[in-house]
């Protein structure tokens, strides 16, 4: 084992199926958390859970019944759930919002917006009433620039915002409530969408300042730390892990991000 910051406390991932949670559902596993693994696709579930043998909890984040029966069977067979990330989220297409359903609005909105909040609320009541826990809800760099995805990024400065509204409400109560936001990750669907010629690779990592996209994993580090007593102070933050996309991506006006001296 890497580190032992997790102690054998449970840790609950939604979206633990795929990409970023599945990434950091093993860097948790690895540093002693007794990981859950959450996502709607069951199959998908069971197999990341038994790759790392961790357990699996499939259920739907935008039912609150199933979430909150879900959550009780964790902590009467696993144990009490001392970190949840809040991860489980769609990514959108990219229309335009006037050529664009407004039921995908609305899907997005209930898995990003909704999911989020019934994930926290049912985690955090348990972890309240113990006074001990901690919650990181994925925000993306969308929650803070803006994207033609006009559904996706006001969910996710919706959750950003959340983030802190939960962290000033339950901090007294020793929860701790923080996001991160990652930039352009090397998911199958991004990395799918590269190959095809929908997204240039080029101008992806032109606005890096690192000039490259991030590992899911460099996101489940971050999660990690967060979750550790290492963060202990730590409450209320939307932390960006976006290869510097942030610092980078304006300085397009200037000609782009400059290649380092001497290289
Ligand atoms: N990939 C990126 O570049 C990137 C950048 C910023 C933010 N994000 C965010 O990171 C999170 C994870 O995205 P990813 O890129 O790993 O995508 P992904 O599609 O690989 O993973 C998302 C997982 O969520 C699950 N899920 C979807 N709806 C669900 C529901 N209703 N209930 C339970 N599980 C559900 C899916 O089955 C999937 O396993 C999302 O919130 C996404 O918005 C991703």
């Amino acid at each position: 084992m890497e580190r032992d910051e997790g102690r054998g406390r449970v840790a609950v991932v939604t979206g633990g199926a795929g990409g970023i949670g599945q990434a950091t559902a093993q860097v948790l596993a690895e540093r002693g958390w007794r990981v859950v693994i959450a996502d709607i696709d069951a199959q998908a579930c069971q197999d990341a859970a038994a790759a790392i043998g961790a357990r699996a909890a499939p259920f739907d984040v935008t039912d609150e019944a199933a979430t909150r029966t879900a959550f009780a069977e964790i902590e009467a067979d696993v144990g009490p759930i001392e970190a949840l990330f809040a991860n489980a989220g769609l990514i959108q297409p990219g229309g335009r919002p006037e050529d664009s359903p407004l039921a995908e609005f609305d899907r997005i909105m209930a898995v990003n917006l909704r999911g989020v909040y019934v994930s926290c609320v049912c985690a955090g009541a348990l972890m309240v009433r113990r006074g001990r826990g901690g919650i990181v809800i994925t925000g993306s760099v969308t929650a803070t620039r803006s994207a033609p995805l006009h559904a996706y990024a006001p969910s996710k400065a919706a959750v950003v915002h959340m983030a802190a509204c939960l962290a000033a409400e339950w901090g007294r109560a020793g929860v701790r409530v923080n996001a991160v936001s990652p930039g352009y990750v090397a998911t199958p669907p991004i990395l799918a969408n590269i190959e095809s010629g929908k997204r240039d690779l080029r101008l992806i990592v032109g606005g890096s300042a690192l000039g490259r996209m991030v590992e899911s994993a460099e996101v489940g580090r971050t999660v990690a730390f967060l979750l550790s007593d290492d963060a202990s102070a730590i409450t209320g933050i939307n932390l960006p892990v976006d290869a510097g996309w942030l610092a980078g991506s304006h300085l397009t006006t200037y000609g782009g991000v400059r290649e380092a001296s001497g290289a």
